[in-house]
């Protein structure tokens, strides 16, 4: 099997696709298409580890699969030169994801952070799969034997969970690892997460220490790709600041968590570092830098907006995006699943 340099990474569809979801991954999503092979994967899987309450049923999770779909289009990933597909429709994902289960140790899961916030006082309600999640990413990223995995700042400990995976897995097997032509007892590439730019952890509008998210009751606290314009300069508008007017240096962000936020956010959109934002607005008042941002926001997200609503008005076209890529990611997890299972020494159909 060929070595290749290979990205994934994945997008969970449970509605509200926010600015901290483009900035932190689909921005990077789009510029690492120039000089890789891309494997973008709306992964439904992952969204029905929470109550059927927060994914919202089937008509909702269908409507929410061809949204993601939408953005990743919209937003410039081109389906035809690289891979678009829903990782339901790849059975490896699961299948992998076992294998995985019998690799990874329970005192690794029981550090797993995002479990702990998810799951909150009520852990022994969890479904079992919401523990499991991580496996099931490392299974996404290792069935593509990917080498590179854009995310935000949030997913890192995820990914520090996939590395050990997959270097557990091959020391292992290493022995049948090497006998199955993995001379170097590399079956599985340590995948390197790539979190780049200003803005990997985008912050609640409303509060400068808490992470956008699509769970957050308050819609203000969130820019969704599907705002309109006056949503969006509203919501820049009422975005909590603080009194002092904005710093020169970035040094002077450091305790001033909303205004590091817009700053960051500002600098993201237009592909500048926060010292060049500041350079322009520093010493100025949050109320004109404000109205720069929600000119900027709105430049950059009603295009992709409006191409969002015109793909989704015709859901047998992205049906058909995913079929055609799960088709053809279904080739490249179907030859790791047949090296996996020969390494592991389960007997099988040649
Ligand atoms: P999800 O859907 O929660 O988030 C999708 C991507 O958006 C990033 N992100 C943010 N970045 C900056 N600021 C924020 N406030 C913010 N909120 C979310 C996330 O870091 C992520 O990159 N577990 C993944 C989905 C996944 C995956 C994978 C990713 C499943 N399998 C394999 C990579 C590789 C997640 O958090 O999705």
């Amino acid at each position: 099997m060929a070595r290749v340099e290979r990205v994934f990474s994945g997008v969970q569809p449970t509605g509200n696709l926010h600015l901290g979801n483009y900035l932190g991954a689909i921005v990077n999503f789009v510029k690492l298409q120039e000089n890789h092979n891309c494997i973008y994967c709306v992964v439904d899987l992952h969204a029905i580890t929470q109550p059927v309450s927060v994914w919202g049923g089937p008509t909702e999770l269908a409507r929410n699969i061809r949204e993601v779909t939408a953005a990743f289009i919209a937003s410039g990933i081109d389906p035809k030169k690289h891979i678009v597909f829903n990782q339901s429709q790849v059975s490896g994902h699961a299948e992998l994801a076992w294998l995985l289960n019998c690799v990874a140790r329970i005192g690794w899961l029981n550090r797993m952070t995002q479990f702990k916030e998810k799951a909150g006082k009520d852990r022994e309600n969890a479904s079992v799969g919401l523990y499991d999640y991580p496996v099931l990413m490392a299974a996404d990223i290792l069935l593509y034997r990917a080498t590179h995995v854009p995310v935000g700042e949030d997913q890192k400990q995820h990914l520090e969970l996939a590395r050990d995976i997959a270097q557990k897995f091959n020391n292992d097997f290493g022995d049948s690892v090497r006998t199955h032509g993995f001379a170097d007892g590399e079956f599985f590439p340590q995948p390197e997460p790539l979190i780049t730019g200003p803005a990997t952890r985008v912050m609640s509008l409303r509060d400068g220490t808490k992470k956008m998210s699509k769970s957050d009751s308050s819609d203000n606290s969130r820019i969704n790709l599907t705002d309109d314009a006056d949503t969006i300069a509203q919501k820049i508008r009422k975005a909590k600041t603080d009194p002092e007017p904005l710093p020169s240096e970035e040094k002077g962000l450091e305790t001033r968590p909303e205004a590091d936020n817009l700053v960051g956010i500002y600098a993201a959109l237009a592909g500048r570092t926060k010292q060049d934002v500041l350079r322009e607005f520093g010493g100025g008042q949050f109320s004109s830098f404000k109205n720069a941002l929600a000119e900027l926001c709105i430049a950059k997200l009603a295009p992709i907006a409006t191409e969002m609503k015109r793909l989704t008005a015709d859901p047998g076209h992205v049906d058909s995006i995913l079929i055609e890529g799960a088709s053809r990611a279904g080739a490249l997890a179907e030859e790791t699943m047949k090296a996996a299972k020969d390494i592991i020494g389960f007997v099988r159909k040649p």
